[in-house]
């Protein structure tokens, strides 16, 4: 097959925003980063050179990366960070999947700064499952990065003070207006827009005036089509539409925007950004004095920031192209079924510590009860050369302390521990995971990401799981497949997989800060029998730690 060759200088570079200047850690002075083109079938080499003295991985979300782990790019999980100096060639192919993802730095904070979109189209010649769009946008939705803050304190980064479209803040923040994104377009035209949502710590509702948008993919996997004023991404989610423009309106501009939607406390409120969607025939139609306050009808009605039942109807929207003639491969039997608990909590705070905590606490989050504590080697490396020893454990609990008692107030699921612990399972495993949210400090959706594998999802709801009555309503038909899902605020989620790429896969809230408390573990994926069932040993330039 063909190899599409890239390199990824790790800089830093002077970025404007907000009346401000920094010094922000890029992939060749590009902030976002470079779009990755590939097709389906194609091999990707990125050599990636790093300049600057902050450890760097990069990581391909999304990307099955079958039998290549050592390309994940997750820092401490399937590799050690390439230091100042060094360089690392990602070497991988893209196999069966086409569609929106993206990729990020996958080491402290620096994902903040270091993101950019990949882009898989088709294999030549083969078609997408809706009308050829006239053109097609990559939109990439974040929040403006206080980088450098946060590596100072060593504790979080600071709460944004803005959103960005394409990396623009827009109209609605000071010293920004002339810095927004526009999208030009025809009238009368289908455009599919890939957007991704490569926030830190936000889920993001997007939408544009005067506009329905026809939702066609999810984590670049194809879905049925519908309709929808409003899309839901969370953090680590990608999502195609189609975007089709009025025939008329000749002089009209509309907005295009974004903002959060907050189950939790950590978000600012003053919080749309807004690009705009211009007519490329007659450009400046929006009011030349824009205010927030006198946009209708140019700006998008989006759901209220804790519109949680928008967020599970969406949720339930999404099917995959399936029907029951030819149902998904969606695993019909189950061998393991895992219960995690997810959610957030306190411990004490103990020296060296950023206690944001309430009453002197720190963060706590936890899977299980475990807050999953970073190795300082790689797991990969510690699994495959038989060195785990030291390193981490096969420990972690198939099941939470206390089962089915989650929600309510007061919680009890509090009894935290700290450790590398990692679950393993057999080639093949067809997995079954319920993943229900705990409310130690108030229910928060946390928005969960396997690597490695996509998965079903086969079922949610809200309150506490019900093994007796849930599974009733699985859909094993035409369930969502996709790689990270939002476990509903309050509620429940279960995802099914077959396990059947070996190594070792990390499996975490993609919201960074809870994340960095705990919120995360990993698999290790045995190899199967046959050669190609095994993961092959790494190349030489492989990092060592
Ligand atoms: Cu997009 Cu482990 O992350």
């Amino acid at each position: 097959g063909i190899t599409r060759y890239y390199k990824f200088d790790i800089k830093l570079q002077n970025v404007a925003r907000l009346c401000h200047a920094k010094s922000i850690v890029t992939v060749s002075g590009q902030f976002p980063g470079p779009c990755v083109m590939v097709r389906e079938g194609n091999h990707l080499s990125v050599k990636v050179v790093n300049h600057v003295p902050n450890k760097i991985t990069i990581h391909w979300h999304g990307v099955r990366q079958l039998r290549t782990g050592w390309a994940d790019g997750t820092a401490y999980v399937t590799q050690c960070p390439i230091q100042k100096g060094q360089s690392y060639v990602y070497k991988f192919r893209i196999v069966g999947q086409r569609g929106t993802l993206f990729w990020h730095a996958h080491i402290s904070w620096l994902r903040a700064t270091v993101y950019g979109p990949l882009i898989i189209l088709p294999r030549l010649g083969v078609p997408y499952p809706f009308p050829k769009p006239y053109k097609e946008v990559p939109i990439i939705l974040d929040t403006e990065a206080i980088i450098s803050q946060a590596l100072q304190t060593g504790g979080g980064p600071n709460v944004s003070d803005a959103y960005t479209i394409n990396g623009h803040p827009g109209p609605f923040y000071n010293c920004s207006a002339k810095d927004t994104f526009k999208l030009k377009v025809k009238l009368g035209k289908t455009y599919l827009l890939r957007l991704i949502n490569a926030a830190l710590n936000d889920q993001l509702f997007f939408g544009i005036a005067n506009h329905t948008l026809t939702v066609v993919e999810a984590d670049a996997v194809y879905v049925k089509p519908f309709e929808t004023e409003a899309i839901l991404l969370a953090s680590g989610q990608t999502t195609n539409v189609l975007l089709k423009t009025k025939p008329t309106y000749p002089n009209a501009s509309f907005f295009m925007a974004a903002r959060p939607y907050v189950t939790g406390s950590a978000t600012f409120n003053n919080s749309t950004v807004a690009g705009i969607l211009e007519n490329k025939l007659s450009p400046n139609s929006l009011p030349s004095s824009i205010s927030v306050k006198n946009l209708s009808p140019f700006k998008p009605n989006l759901p209220a920031l804790s519109n949680t039942s928008f967020v599970a109807n969406f949720a339930n929207k999404l099917r995959g192209l399936a029907t029951v003639h030819s149902p998904a491969s969606v695993p019909q039997n189950v061998d393991k079924q895992f219960l995690f608990t997810v959610g957030l909590g306190t411990s004490q705070c103990w020296q060296n510590r950023t206690c944001q905590g309430p009453n002197g606490t720190k963060f706590a989050a936890a899977v299980n009860n475990v807050s999953f504590t970073m190795p300082t080697t790689a797991l990969l490396q510690a699994h495959f050369f038989g060195k785990s020893h030291g390193v981490y454990k096969t420990d972690f609990p198939r099941e939470p302390k206390i089962r089915f008692d989650y929600t309510g107030t007061p919680p009890d699921n509090t009894m935290v521990n700290n450790g590398t612990k990692l679950l393993v399972l057999p080639f093949n495993t067809n997995v079954e995971l319920i993943m229900q949210d705990t409310s130690i400090l108030g229910a928060e959706s946390h928005p969960l990401h396997l690597h490695g594998y996509n998965f079903f999802v086969v079922g949610q709801g809200f309150g506490n799981f019900d093994p007796q009555k849930n599974p009733n309503n699985f859909n094993l038909i035409d369930p969502v497949e996709r790689n990270t899902v939002g476990v509903p605020a309050g509620g429940w989620i279960v995802i099914r997989f077959v396990a059947d790429n070996p190594g070792v896969w990390f499996m975490h809230c993609h919201i960074d800060a809870h994340q960095s408390w705990g919120l995360k573990m990993a698999w290790i994926v045995l190899d199967g029998d046959l050669p190609n069932q095994k993961l092959s040993p790494p190349a030489d330039d492989l990092p060592m730690c």
